[in-house]
Protein backbone atom coordinates (compact mmCIF):
# COMPACT_ATOMS: atom_id res chain seq x y z
CA UNK A 1 0.00 0.00 0.00
CA UNK A 2 1.25 3.23 -0.47
CA UNK A 3 0.35 6.19 1.57
CA UNK A 4 -1.09 8.80 -0.12
CA UNK A 5 0.50 12.74 0.67
CA UNK A 6 -1.96 13.64 3.74
CA UNK A 7 -1.26 10.36 5.41
CA UNK A 8 2.99 10.95 4.39
CA UNK A 9 2.49 15.25 5.98
CA UNK A 10 2.55 15.75 9.58
CA UNK A 11 -0.47 14.98 11.41
CA UNK A 12 -0.66 18.41 12.59
CA UNK A 13 -1.02 19.95 9.31
CA UNK A 14 -4.29 18.13 9.09
CA UNK A 15 -7.02 20.98 9.99
CA UNK A 16 -4.19 23.84 9.30
CA UNK A 17 -6.44 26.10 7.22
CA UNK A 18 -4.16 28.65 5.20
CA UNK A 19 -3.64 32.09 5.94
CA UNK A 20 -6.67 34.19 3.71
CA UNK A 21 -5.05 37.87 2.99
CA UNK A 22 -6.81 40.67 1.64
CA UNK A 23 -7.82 40.38 -1.73
CA UNK A 24 -5.35 41.97 -4.03
CA UNK A 25 -6.54 44.82 -6.31
CA UNK A 26 -4.99 43.34 -9.39
CA UNK A 27 -7.45 40.07 -8.60
CA UNK A 28 -10.58 42.35 -7.68
CA UNK A 29 -9.90 44.46 -10.57
CA UNK A 30 -9.86 41.66 -13.55
CA UNK A 31 -12.91 39.73 -12.08
CA UNK A 32 -15.25 42.77 -11.56
CA UNK A 33 -13.68 44.69 -14.93
CA UNK A 34 -13.09 47.66 -12.69
CA UNK A 35 -10.53 49.76 -12.48
CA UNK A 36 -9.45 52.28 -9.46
CA UNK A 37 -10.42 50.02 -6.71
CA UNK A 38 -9.13 50.88 -3.38
CA UNK A 39 -7.82 48.02 -0.82
CA UNK A 40 -8.78 48.55 2.75
CA UNK A 41 -7.70 45.00 3.40
CA UNK A 42 -4.17 44.08 5.06
CA UNK A 43 -3.83 47.74 7.43
CA UNK A 44 -0.87 49.06 4.44
CA UNK A 45 0.30 52.88 5.06
CA UNK A 46 -1.92 54.44 2.44
CA UNK A 47 0.55 56.74 1.87
CA UNK A 48 2.79 54.59 0.53
CA UNK A 49 6.84 54.09 1.76
CA UNK A 50 8.92 56.66 3.21
CA UNK A 51 10.61 58.83 0.00
CA UNK A 52 14.04 58.16 1.98
CA UNK A 53 13.26 54.36 1.26
CA UNK A 54 13.12 54.54 -2.20
CA UNK A 55 16.23 56.65 -2.83
CA UNK A 56 18.16 53.84 -0.65
CA UNK A 57 16.03 51.17 -2.76
CA UNK A 58 17.14 52.87 -6.09
CA UNK A 59 20.46 52.97 -4.88
CA UNK A 60 21.08 49.35 -3.69
CA UNK A 61 19.12 47.66 -7.15
CA UNK A 62 22.60 47.13 -8.96
CA UNK A 63 23.81 45.03 -5.77
CA UNK A 64 21.16 42.45 -6.12
CA UNK A 65 23.11 39.75 -7.53
CA UNK A 66 25.25 39.55 -4.10
CA UNK A 67 23.50 37.31 -1.72
CA UNK A 68 22.51 39.75 1.62
CA UNK A 69 24.47 40.36 4.42
CA UNK A 70 22.94 37.34 6.56
CA UNK A 71 22.96 39.24 9.92
CA UNK A 72 21.98 42.22 8.45
CA UNK A 73 24.59 44.48 10.33
CA UNK A 74 23.64 47.77 9.04
CA UNK A 75 19.90 47.48 10.16
CA UNK A 76 20.88 45.73 13.20
CA UNK A 77 22.73 48.09 14.52
CA UNK A 78 20.64 51.18 13.49
CA UNK A 79 17.47 49.50 15.36
CA UNK A 80 19.84 48.72 18.54
CA UNK A 81 21.19 52.62 18.33
CA UNK A 82 16.96 53.35 17.52
CA UNK A 83 15.52 51.62 20.82
CA UNK A 84 18.92 51.69 22.99
CA UNK A 85 19.68 48.06 23.03
CA UNK A 86 22.50 46.05 22.61
CA UNK A 87 22.64 44.98 18.89
CA UNK A 88 22.97 40.91 20.51
CA UNK A 89 19.22 41.75 21.39
CA UNK A 90 17.63 42.45 17.84
CA UNK A 91 17.17 39.74 15.30
CA UNK A 92 15.73 40.49 12.37
CA UNK A 93 12.74 38.50 10.11
CA UNK A 94 11.02 38.27 6.70
CA UNK A 95 8.35 40.13 8.07
CA UNK A 96 7.46 40.48 11.67
CA UNK A 97 5.26 36.86 10.72
CA UNK A 98 8.63 34.53 10.28
CA UNK A 99 10.01 35.88 13.79
CA UNK A 100 5.94 35.05 15.42
CA UNK A 101 6.78 31.24 13.66
CA UNK A 102 10.09 31.87 14.71
CA UNK A 103 9.61 31.94 18.39
CA UNK A 104 6.69 29.42 17.95
CA UNK A 105 9.17 26.55 16.45
CA UNK A 106 12.27 27.61 18.89
CA UNK A 107 10.17 26.48 22.05
CA UNK A 108 6.92 24.55 21.31
CA UNK A 109 6.49 20.89 21.27
CA UNK A 110 3.17 18.69 21.27
CA UNK A 111 2.27 18.88 24.81
CA UNK A 112 3.82 22.22 25.63
CA UNK A 113 1.10 24.82 25.97
CA UNK A 114 0.72 28.39 24.04
CA UNK A 115 -2.03 31.13 25.38
CA UNK A 116 -3.18 33.80 23.24
CA UNK A 117 -6.67 35.58 23.23
CA UNK A 118 -9.41 33.87 21.38
CA UNK A 119 -9.43 36.73 18.85
CA UNK A 120 -5.80 37.67 18.18
CA UNK A 121 -3.66 37.93 14.98
CA UNK A 122 -4.44 34.64 13.32
CA UNK A 123 -0.91 33.93 13.10
CA UNK A 124 -0.70 32.38 16.29
CA UNK A 125 -3.30 29.52 15.97
CA UNK A 126 -1.86 28.80 12.93
CA UNK A 127 1.89 27.97 14.51
CA UNK A 128 0.19 26.42 17.53
CA UNK A 129 -1.37 24.26 14.96
CA UNK A 130 2.09 23.14 13.19
CA UNK A 131 4.29 22.30 16.42
CA UNK A 132 1.41 20.14 17.95
CA UNK A 133 1.38 22.41 20.87
CA UNK A 134 -1.86 22.51 23.27
CA UNK A 135 -3.89 25.50 22.45
CA UNK A 136 -5.45 27.51 25.14
CA UNK A 137 -7.12 30.48 24.19
CA UNK A 138 -8.68 32.85 26.00
CA UNK A 139 -11.79 35.02 25.33
CA UNK A 140 -11.74 39.12 24.83
CA UNK A 141 -12.93 41.15 26.81
CA UNK A 142 -14.83 44.45 25.78
CA UNK A 143 -13.00 43.22 22.35
CA UNK A 144 -9.63 43.82 24.23
CA UNK A 145 -7.23 41.21 25.82
CA UNK A 146 -8.22 39.79 29.12
CA UNK A 147 -5.15 40.35 30.74
CA UNK A 148 -6.27 38.74 34.32
CA UNK A 149 -7.57 35.99 32.53
CA UNK A 150 -4.30 34.95 30.24
CA UNK A 151 -2.56 34.94 33.68
CA UNK A 152 -4.53 32.79 35.20
CA UNK A 153 -4.27 30.20 31.92
CA UNK A 154 -0.97 30.23 32.26
CA UNK A 155 0.11 26.83 34.27
CA UNK A 156 3.36 25.09 34.95
CA UNK A 157 3.16 23.23 30.79
CA UNK A 158 2.85 27.16 29.78
CA UNK A 159 5.84 28.08 27.21
CA UNK A 160 4.97 30.64 25.46
CA UNK A 161 1.89 33.66 25.53
CA UNK A 162 1.63 35.38 22.20
CA UNK A 163 -0.24 38.94 22.76
CA UNK A 164 -0.58 41.63 20.18
CA UNK A 165 -0.86 45.14 21.57
CA UNK A 166 -2.68 46.75 19.44
CA UNK A 167 -4.34 44.00 18.73
CA UNK A 168 -5.79 42.42 15.20
CA UNK A 169 -8.69 42.23 14.43
CA UNK A 170 -9.97 44.42 16.97
CA UNK A 171 -7.75 47.77 17.09
CA UNK A 172 -7.74 47.89 20.68
CA UNK A 173 -4.96 48.19 23.51
CA UNK A 174 -4.74 47.65 27.14
CA UNK A 175 -3.23 50.52 29.50
CA UNK A 176 0.27 50.61 29.66
CA UNK A 177 0.41 50.06 33.26
CA UNK A 178 -1.88 46.89 32.60
CA UNK A 179 0.01 45.26 30.30
CA UNK A 180 3.47 45.82 32.52
CA UNK A 181 2.22 44.75 35.60
CA UNK A 182 1.46 41.29 33.32
CA UNK A 183 4.94 41.25 31.67
CA UNK A 184 5.81 41.66 35.36
CA UNK A 185 3.56 39.28 36.99
CA UNK A 186 4.15 36.05 34.24
CA UNK A 187 6.22 33.52 35.09
CA UNK A 188 9.84 33.68 35.39
CA UNK A 189 10.21 30.57 32.59
CA UNK A 190 7.44 31.49 30.40
CA UNK A 191 8.14 33.40 27.14
CA UNK A 192 5.97 36.19 26.16
CA UNK A 193 6.05 37.09 22.42
CA UNK A 194 5.04 40.55 22.34
CA UNK A 195 3.42 41.41 19.01
CA UNK A 196 3.98 45.39 18.45
CA UNK A 197 2.73 45.37 14.76
CA UNK A 198 0.86 48.71 15.30
CA UNK A 199 3.06 50.32 17.63
CA UNK A 200 3.87 53.51 16.02
CA UNK A 201 0.25 54.34 15.93
CA UNK A 202 -0.31 54.21 19.76
CA UNK A 203 -0.70 57.92 20.97
CA UNK A 204 2.60 58.53 23.50
CA UNK A 205 0.37 57.51 26.65
CA UNK A 206 -0.87 54.43 25.52
CA UNK A 207 3.07 53.02 24.53
CA UNK A 208 3.85 50.41 27.28
CA UNK A 209 7.81 50.21 27.65
CA UNK A 210 8.23 46.61 27.23
CA UNK A 211 11.98 46.97 26.32
CA UNK A 212 12.55 47.65 29.70
CA UNK A 213 11.60 43.85 30.62
CA UNK A 214 14.01 43.13 28.15
CA UNK A 215 17.07 44.96 29.30
CA UNK A 216 16.19 43.31 32.70
CA UNK A 217 16.71 39.85 30.99
CA UNK A 218 12.70 38.90 30.68
CA UNK A 219 11.61 35.87 28.44
CA UNK A 220 10.22 38.50 26.57
CA UNK A 221 10.67 39.04 22.31
CA UNK A 222 8.75 42.23 21.62
CA UNK A 223 8.18 42.24 17.57
CA UNK A 224 7.81 45.46 15.45
CA UNK A 225 7.39 45.53 11.73
CA UNK A 226 8.19 47.74 8.67
CA UNK A 227 5.11 46.87 7.34
CA UNK A 228 2.90 49.55 8.80
CA UNK A 229 3.91 52.59 9.34
CA UNK A 230 7.05 52.50 7.78
CA UNK A 231 4.78 51.68 4.06
CA UNK A 232 7.50 48.39 3.40
CA UNK A 233 5.09 45.45 3.57
CA UNK A 234 5.76 44.28 -0.13
CA UNK A 235 9.72 44.31 1.12
CA UNK A 236 9.00 41.95 4.09
CA UNK A 237 10.78 43.09 7.06
CA UNK A 238 10.41 42.91 10.43
CA UNK A 239 12.36 42.97 13.91
CA UNK A 240 12.34 41.17 17.33
CA UNK A 241 14.08 42.88 20.28
CA UNK A 242 15.03 40.65 23.36
CA UNK A 243 17.59 39.55 25.25
CA UNK A 244 20.72 38.13 23.42
CA UNK A 245 20.25 34.39 24.88
CA UNK A 246 16.68 34.37 23.27
CA UNK A 247 17.82 36.11 19.89
CA UNK A 248 20.79 33.88 19.70
CA UNK A 249 18.57 30.77 20.03
CA UNK A 250 16.01 32.52 17.18
CA UNK A 251 19.18 33.10 14.87
CA UNK A 252 20.10 29.17 15.32
CA UNK A 253 16.89 28.76 13.80
CA UNK A 254 16.35 31.15 11.07
CA UNK A 255 17.60 30.55 7.31
CA UNK A 256 20.63 32.15 6.80
CA UNK A 257 19.63 34.96 4.39
CA UNK A 258 15.86 35.29 5.70
CA UNK A 259 15.72 39.15 4.99
CA UNK A 260 16.93 40.35 1.70
CA UNK A 261 19.23 42.98 0.80
CA UNK A 262 16.46 45.92 -0.42
CA UNK A 263 14.35 45.48 2.92
CA UNK A 264 17.39 45.22 4.53
CA UNK A 265 18.49 49.17 3.31
CA UNK A 266 14.84 50.56 2.74
CA UNK A 267 14.12 49.87 6.73
CA UNK A 268 17.33 51.19 7.87
CA UNK A 269 16.38 54.44 5.91
CA UNK A 270 12.56 54.22 7.05
CA UNK A 271 13.30 54.20 10.03
CA UNK A 272 15.23 57.09 9.94
CA UNK A 273 13.00 59.23 8.45
CA UNK A 274 10.60 60.61 11.18
CA UNK A 275 8.80 62.90 8.91
CA UNK A 276 6.98 60.09 6.59
CA UNK A 277 6.20 58.14 10.24
CA UNK A 278 4.55 61.31 11.83
CA UNK A 279 2.70 61.86 8.65
CA UNK A 280 1.39 59.22 8.31
CA UNK A 281 0.18 58.60 11.65
CA UNK A 282 -1.60 62.42 11.48
CA UNK A 283 -3.81 61.13 8.07
CA UNK A 284 -4.46 57.81 10.22
CA UNK A 285 -5.58 59.85 13.03
CA UNK A 286 -7.70 62.02 11.25
CA UNK A 287 -8.97 59.19 9.13
CA UNK A 288 -9.92 57.33 11.85
CA UNK A 289 -12.08 59.81 13.08
CA UNK A 290 -13.93 60.28 10.14
CA UNK A 291 -14.35 56.65 9.38
CA UNK A 292 -15.37 56.48 13.23
CA UNK A 293 -17.96 59.16 12.63
CA UNK A 294 -19.25 58.14 9.44
CA UNK A 295 -19.81 54.11 10.33
CA UNK A 296 -21.64 55.68 13.19
CA UNK A 297 -23.96 58.00 11.08
CA UNK A 298 -24.48 54.54 9.29
CA UNK A 299 -25.59 53.08 12.23
CA UNK A 300 -22.52 50.73 12.53
CA UNK A 301 -21.13 49.54 15.88
CA UNK A 302 -17.48 50.29 15.72
CA UNK A 303 -14.85 49.10 18.42
CA UNK A 304 -13.00 52.58 19.78
CA UNK A 305 -9.41 51.66 18.03
CA UNK A 306 -6.19 52.83 18.48
CA UNK A 307 -4.72 51.35 15.32
CA UNK A 308 -5.00 51.97 11.38
CA UNK A 309 -7.72 49.89 10.98
CA UNK A 310 -11.56 49.59 12.10
CA UNK A 311 -13.71 46.76 13.71
CA UNK A 312 -17.21 48.07 12.32
CA UNK A 313 -20.58 45.40 13.33
CA UNK A 314 -22.56 45.58 10.36
CA UNK A 315 -25.74 43.50 11.54
CA UNK A 316 -25.23 41.24 9.21
CA UNK A 317 -23.19 38.39 7.90
CA UNK A 318 -19.33 40.41 7.33
CA UNK A 319 -18.43 37.98 4.41
CA UNK A 320 -21.56 38.83 2.44
CA UNK A 321 -20.74 43.07 3.16
CA UNK A 322 -16.94 42.32 2.05
CA UNK A 323 -18.08 41.02 -1.12
CA UNK A 324 -21.30 43.34 -2.25
CA UNK A 325 -18.33 46.14 -1.40
CA UNK A 326 -16.27 44.33 -3.99
CA UNK A 327 -17.89 45.75 -7.45
CA UNK A 328 -18.13 49.44 -5.80
CA UNK A 329 -13.90 48.67 -5.94
CA UNK A 330 -13.73 49.03 -1.82
CA UNK A 331 -11.99 45.72 -0.38
CA UNK A 332 -12.11 45.58 3.43
CA UNK A 333 -11.49 42.30 5.51
CA UNK A 334 -14.34 39.87 6.73
CA UNK A 335 -13.24 38.40 10.06
CA UNK A 336 -15.40 35.59 10.60
CA UNK A 337 -12.94 33.01 10.85
CA UNK A 338 -12.14 35.20 14.02
CA UNK A 339 -15.31 34.35 15.43
CA UNK A 340 -16.71 37.56 14.30
CA UNK A 341 -19.34 36.70 11.89
CA UNK A 342 -21.35 40.17 11.74
CA UNK A 343 -18.14 42.32 12.05
CA UNK A 344 -15.75 43.85 9.10
CA UNK A 345 -12.22 45.09 9.41
CA UNK A 346 -11.83 48.38 7.37
CA UNK A 347 -8.25 49.59 7.35
CA UNK A 348 -8.05 53.53 7.97
CA UNK A 349 -6.72 54.58 3.95
CA UNK A 350 -6.41 58.16 2.39
CA UNK A 351 -9.35 60.88 2.59
CA UNK A 352 -10.76 59.86 -0.78
CA UNK A 353 -9.79 55.96 0.20
CA UNK A 354 -12.10 57.06 2.84
CA UNK A 355 -14.60 58.70 1.73
CA UNK A 356 -15.19 55.94 -1.08
CA UNK A 357 -15.60 53.38 1.71
CA UNK A 358 -17.90 55.26 3.39
CA UNK A 359 -20.27 55.80 0.22
CA UNK A 360 -19.60 51.92 -1.00
CA UNK A 361 -21.23 51.21 2.60
CA UNK A 362 -24.10 53.04 2.24
CA UNK A 363 -24.98 52.31 -1.31
CA UNK A 364 -24.50 48.40 -0.69
CA UNK A 365 -26.51 48.60 3.37
CA UNK A 366 -28.72 50.68 1.92
CA UNK A 367 -29.29 53.55 4.41
C1 LIG B 1 -0.86 41.87 14.83
C2 LIG B 1 -0.01 41.59 13.65
N1 LIG B 1 1.18 41.02 13.85
C3 LIG B 1 2.00 40.72 12.83
C4 LIG B 1 1.63 40.98 11.53
C5 LIG B 1 2.57 40.57 10.44
O1 LIG B 1 3.15 41.62 9.83
P1 LIG B 1 4.45 41.47 8.92
O2 LIG B 1 4.77 40.02 8.79
O3 LIG B 1 4.10 42.10 7.65
O4 LIG B 1 5.52 42.19 9.69
C6 LIG B 1 0.40 41.57 11.26
C7 LIG B 1 -0.01 41.82 9.87
O5 LIG B 1 -1.09 42.19 9.55
C8 LIG B 1 -0.44 41.88 12.35
O6 LIG B 1 -1.64 42.41 12.16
Amino acid sequence: MTRSLEELASPFLKGLIPYSPGKPIEEVEREFGISHSVKLASNENPLGPSPLALQALSAALSGIHRYPDGSGYLLTHALARHWEVPPECVVLGNGSNELLELVGRAFLMPGDEVVYARQAFIVYDMVAQVTGATKVTVPLRDFTHDLDAMRAAITPRTKLVYLANPNNPTGTAVPPRGLEAFLQGVPQDVVVALDEAYYEYLPPDLRPDALRFVRQGRFLLVLRTFSKIYGLAGLRIGYGIGPAPLVALLNRLREPFNTNCLAQVAAAAALQDAEHVQQSAAVNEAGRRYLLEQCGALGLRVVPSVANFLLADVGRPGPAVANALLPHGVIVRPVAGYGLPTHVRITVGTAVENERCVAALRAVLGK
